[in-house]
């Protein structure tokens, strides 16, 4: 997978006068099956969460409120992507590195992810990183 890969994706918005509406349907919107959902949030002012890598899990990343920063690396180059809004999702394929960061007040980051968790499938060292990524060019 290369960092090109990695795209923001335009979510569906039914806009109502009793407020909005975004959805999410496996294999419409985004190219996996959702195993597993979890969210990010009370994070405090200036902290960095993420900083690891995975081996096959995919990922939609979502501000469903406040913003926050998404950098991500694969093993050579970065792209950062800002996620402020609930409509737009950062899809993250399988063997990229990710880091987030600028957490506004309030922010919450919503991850629909294409498995269940699994220590195994994370990498935690950068540089191991890095060599694998070598290897599998
Ligand atoms: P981690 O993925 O390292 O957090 P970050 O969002 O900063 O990348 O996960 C933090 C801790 O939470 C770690 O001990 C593993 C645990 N965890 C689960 O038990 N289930 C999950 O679905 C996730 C994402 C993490």
């Amino acid at each position: 997978m290369h960092l090109e890969d990695c795209r923001i994706i335009e979510l569906p918005k039914i806009e109502d006068s009793r407020g909005n509406l975004t959805f999410v349907e496996s294999f419409n919107h985004i190219p996996f099956e959702i195993k597993r959902v979890y969210y990010l949030y009370d994070v405090p002012s200036g902290v960095e969460r993420g900083g690891h890598g995975h081996k096959e899990l995919e990922q939609l990343m979502v501000a469903i409120s406040g913003s926050f920063d998404v950098s991500v690396n694969d093993g050579q180059n970065t792209r950062i992507f800002q996620l402020n809004r609930p409509f737009f999702g950062l899809y993250i394929p399988k063997s990229m590195w990710r880091h987030l960061h600028n957490f506004s007040s309030g922010a919450v980051c919503l991850n629909l992810a294409s498995d269940f968790y699994k220590e195994s499938d994370y990498y935690r060292d950068f540089t191991e990183y890095q060599k694998i990524r070598k290897s599998l060019v």
